[in-house]
């Protein structure tokens, strides 16, 4: 089946089984491998990308299902000359290990900032609460997302890029 949607601001026409999923999709027939895939069935959040803005786990629609949506993968919250602020914030904070979580957990974070740049700790553990990581372990993730805000507007602060310019997107 032909399906079209966008993938970080390209437009995409992809020729794909009924039953393969969009993290497949992603991974195999676009190559945008950012895109993690552990358990496949929706429990650790590895897979997790944008689809019309909201957090959705990959693993578990169709790409046939994404038709006409438009997705953002991590790929899409990257910039190849710096670090975005959320990026250099789990940096800063030693947020991750193998990295494997990574992507899911950055486009979980992401998601949650841009609709909530004022939440706390117990929001950013909550909405965190499912995507697993097996190394890290979890105050330091929570603290990197926390120590984003400010990027996303959180107390009213302009947005910053690393290096301490106004940036036009937080991403
Ligand atoms: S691979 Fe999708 S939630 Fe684990
Ligand atoms: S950094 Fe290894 S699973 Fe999270």
């Amino acid at each position: 089946m032909r399906v079209q949607f966008k993938v970080n601001g390209r437009n995409v026409d992809v020729d794909v089984e009924p039953r393969l999923t969009l993290a497949d999709c992603l991974r195999h027939h676009l190559r945008l491998t950012g895109t993690h895939v552990g358990c496949e069935h929706g429990v650790c959040g590895a897979c997790t990308v944008l689809v019309d803005g909201a957090a959705v786990r990959a693993c578990l629609i169709l790409a046939v299902q994404a038709d006409g949506v438009e997705v953002v993968t991590v790929e899409g919250l990257s910039h190849d000359d710096h670090l975005t602020p959320l990026q250099a914030s789990f940096r800063k904070h030693h947020a991750l290990q193998c990295g494997f979580c990574t992507p899911g957990m950055i486009t979980t974070a992401h998601a949650l900032l841009t609709n909530e740049p004022h939440c706390d700790a117990d929001r950013v553990r909550e909405v965190l609460s499912g995507n697993l990581c097996r190394c890290t372990g979890y105050i330091s993730i929570v603290e990197a997302v926390l120590d984003a805000r400010s990027a996303y507007g959180h107390e009213g602060e302009p947005a910053k890029d690393p290096a301490g310019n106004p940036a036009k997107n937080p991403t």
